[in-house]
């Protein structure tokens, strides 16, 4: 089945059904990542650009390990050190990477809609890795994907996201991912860091971290984002992490184990704790392996192949 969309710019785009494809195609990749051999030639004759305007580790080495296991060629671009500080637009540096024979661009970009916008005036493919503080989808379908990987189907379990909620595209595409799956969900952290429209979205809203934890069967943590913070939305960083960080304690008093998630980079000491952070209930690393699989059953159902059975073998 081809997903219903031709880029990957927003989970919000997304059916459920494509969301289960994406899963059920990210399975047998994860089965090619057990091989010795990690590697199949199904995209051998495509080359993808990574485009990256804003700084990543995970995402960015992802993408291009998901690639390069699916037989690509792979350019990459860092708006540090390229034509961008001269003046290029983004749709002039696009389409010049584009004239090179490239057949998908995987962008970041600090802007909220740049992937939207590029989509108009370009006829490749485009995976959004991360546009401002609007989505990141592949993030959002790894995590539920780690999820489901330990609970099972999402459907009415509950998740609680917990952190700097306004200023977090993960937050929004989690949000829209897991309502698709049919997941509860709450958000929590300091009122000044928890959008006031977020109710429309469907969500419960619970200012104590501590009752957030009690209520979910899964907690993913955010990064607080000071560098998309213009003016303070908190006392101090000790305060936050008082207040609004999730410590061992916290888990211990809990009367059951939950799931603890964080797609990183992570602020030790302020929003989690290390001995929460690597801790036997905390799938954060999980997370970023399932972040390969994911990101290969994106490009693979994105290239419009129908071959996958014969290509991996
Ligand atoms: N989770 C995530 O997007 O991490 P990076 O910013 O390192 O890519």
């Amino acid at each position: 089945m081809p997903l219903s969309v031709k880029h990957l710019l927003g989970i919000k785009e997304l059916t459920p059904q494509d969301i289960e494809q994406i899963f059920q195609t990210a399975d047998e990749f994860k089965q090619v990542l057990q091989r010795p051999i990690k590697k199949v030639p199904t995209l051998r004759d495509t080359t993808v650009a990574n485009i990256f305007f804003e700084n990543s580790t995970r995402t960015r080495l992802s993408f291009e390990l998901a690639e390069k296991r699916l037989g690509a060629d792979v350019v990459n671009f860092s708006a540090s050190g390229s034509s961008v500080s001269k003046g290029e637009t983004l749709i002039d540096t696009v389409n010049n990477i584009l004239a090179m024979k490239v057949d998908m661009v995987v962008m970041r970009h600090s802007a909220s809609g740049a992937p939207w916008f590029l989509a108009r005036h370009i006829d490749a493919s485009i995976i959004n890795a991360g546009d401002g503080t609007n989505e990141h989808p592949t993030q959002a379908l790894l995590d539920a994907f780690s999820i489901r990987e330990k609970v099972g189907s999402l459907k009415g379990k509950r998740i609680a996201i917990i952190g700097d909620i306004m200023h977090s595209r993960v937050a929004l595409s989690n949000i829209f991912c897991l309502a698709k799956l049919g997941a509860e969900v709450m958000v929590s952290g300091p009122p000044t860091l928890i959008p006031k429209h977020i109710h429309s979205l469907g969500v419960r809203v619970e200012y104590n971290v501590k009752k957030a934890l009690e209520w979910c069967d899964v907690a993913n943590v955010l990064r607080i984002q000071l560098e998309r913070q213009h003016k303070p939305l908190f006392s101090t960083l000790r305060e936050y992490a008082l207040f609004y960080g999730v410590n061992k304690q916290m888990l211990d008093s809990l009367k059951k184990e939950i799931i603890i998630m964080h797609p990183g980079p992570i602020n030790r000491g302020v929003e989690i704790n290390s001995d929460v952070a690597d801790s036997k209930q905390s799938i954060i690393l999980d997370q970023v392996e399932n972040g390969v699989a994911i990101r290969m059953a994106v490009i693979y159902l994105l290239s419009g192949r129908k071959d996958l059975q014969d290509s991996i073998g």
